[in-house]
């Protein structure tokens, strides 16, 4: 298959909006670690886009410029935060509830910037997120009506702030399952449902669906289906938007998507994988409600089977056990402890054990993820490349993918993909791996 030509990339003129659906623990985090950042305070430690390499052509020409420096990315000086919360606090207060930052060092020196970001009015229906109890919302309206309020803040927030370009990013709690239904196939059954209030409408569709028709690029850091079904897809298509998702690949299914391609790439077999966590800050509190978390449990337990593919292997994984589990423990706050215990065997099914203890700190792990996914997803929309955005898989627990592909989850893998879309995009060769060139004279 020959290789597309790459696209003209628009370069990034003006201030770019960002728009944070929820402003939780990771949004605050997120716009925190930003404003330090750009006034040189700290590092942004776990960003590619500000702090990894990129590789062109052969490892004898020492040609590695920095992604920011190589991709046209947007600066992080014209970043301009805005947000929906039911909570009415402002990024300030949201922060310091949070507890992941230490005030002192890292909320007071740029408190004036963070009490600047004021959540407005969030689309919000307790039946999606029952342990949310907050009144920062448009009150209970139709469906309709607050598609077309998220609208109107999203052209209002473009005016006041004199923004060039927009990118929302769903960072608000994950809400209760739902399956994709017949709702979510055509943009009349859509707009139907819109219309008659139908359950299976959340109000992360309703975000998405504003985002999409005011050509604003979507990412999602949450488990919900949201943008990932066949109505957003199609119009984010129609509408030239680049859409992704879901759920940041944070603390656990990190570990799992590098632990898992090394049984696979060694024909190591696996017996089980426990992996239980323990956290105490408001997205456990969510996911304490058995409704919530089957959405974030699904998520999570796709990965393993994508990875090893019992069908072709049955007698390496065709027998997996395979258990997730998220308690919530106040105590812990935001700082999680994630335990696998796999339980895994070798040459002739000899059994062996590999435990991994992860004490994580989950917004630190999310918010340069989030801080990349926005840089990315504008840098898409101004590369002319719109609808799923599978090179951005490397971000996502549950990456989007074309109907009828399977998932790519290998941590490696997914970072590869990622860097050769960045050299396609500027018009660089593609690196194989082949190598021929350095033994062939
Ligand atoms: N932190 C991580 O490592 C991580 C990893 C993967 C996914 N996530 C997901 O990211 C999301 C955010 O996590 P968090 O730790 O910041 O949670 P959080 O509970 O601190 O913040 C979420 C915020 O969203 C708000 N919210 C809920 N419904 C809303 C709506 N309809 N409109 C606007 N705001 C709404 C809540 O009031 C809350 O303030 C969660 O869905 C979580 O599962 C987090």
């Amino acid at each position: 298959m020959t290789t597309p030509p790459s696209p003209t990339v628009a370069p990034a003129n003006g201030r770019l909006g960002v728009l944070t659906v929820g402003l939780g623990a990771v949004a605050s985090t997120l716009i925190a670690g930003v404003e330090l950042v750009k006034r040189g305070a700290s590092l942004p430690v776990g960003s590619l886009t500000q702090m990894d390499t990129i590789r062109l052509g052969k490892r004898t020409d020492h040609n590695s410029p920095m992604i920011k420096d190589f991709a046209p990315l947007a600066s992080l000086d014209d970043i301009v935060w805005g947000a929906w919360d039911p909570f009415p606090d402002d990024a300030y207060v949201a922060a310091t509830r949070a507890g992941v930052l230490e005030g002192g060092k890292h909320i007071e020196a740029i408190s004036e910037a963070l009490r600047d970001v004021r959540p407005m009015k969030a689309a919000f229906d307790r039946s999606y997120a029952k342990r949310i109890d907050a009144d920062n919302t448009l009150g209970t309206v139709d469906k309709r009506t607050m598609l077309n309020a998220i609208r109107e803040d999203i052209n209002r927030f473009r005016e006041e702030k004199q923004v060039d370009r927009v990118v929302m990013l769903w960072a608000a709690s994950t809400e209760i399952f739902i399956e994709e239904g017949p709702a979510h196939q055509t943009i009349e059954a859509f707009n139907a449902a819109i219309d008659a209030n139908d359950p299976t409408i959340a109000p992360s569709m309703l975000y998405a669906y504003a985002a999409i028709l005011e050509g604003v690029p979507f990412a999602n850091g949450a488990p919900n289906l949201t943008v990932d079904i066949p109505v957003l897809r199609e119009l984010a298509i129609q509408h030239k938007v680049p859409i992704s998702g879901k759920d940041f690949k944070t603390g656990q299914t990190l570990v799992k998507t590098v632990i898992g391609p090394m049984l696979r790439a060694r024909m190591l077999g696996l017996a089980g994988w426990y992996s239980t966590n323990i956290l105490g800050n408001r997205d456990g509190e969510v996911l304490d409600d058995p409704d919530n978390f089957k959405t974030k449990e699904e998520s999570k337990l796709g990965v393993l089977e994508d990875i090893l593919n019992p069908e072709t292997f049955p007698g390496l994984y065709g027998n997996v056990y395979h258990k997730v589990r998220i308690n919530y423990y106040p105590p812990r706050g935001d700082n999680k402890e994630g335990w696998d215990n796999i339980d895994i065997f070798g040459w002739l099914g000899y059994p062996m054990q590999l435990k991994i203890d992860f004490l994580c700190r989950d917004s630190i792990l999310a918010a340069p993820l989030a801080l990349d996914l926005i840089l990315f997803s504008d840098l898409a929309q101004r590369a002319g490349l719109y609808g799923i955005q599978e090179w951005l898989s490397f971000y996502y627990k549950a990456p989007m993918t074309a109907p009828g592909l399977t998932p790519e989850h290998d941590l490696f893998v997914q970072l590869a993909k990622m860097k050769n879309t960045l050299r396609w995009m500027m018009g660089e060769e593609q690196i194989t791996h082949l190598g021929r060139e350095y033994y062939d004279v």
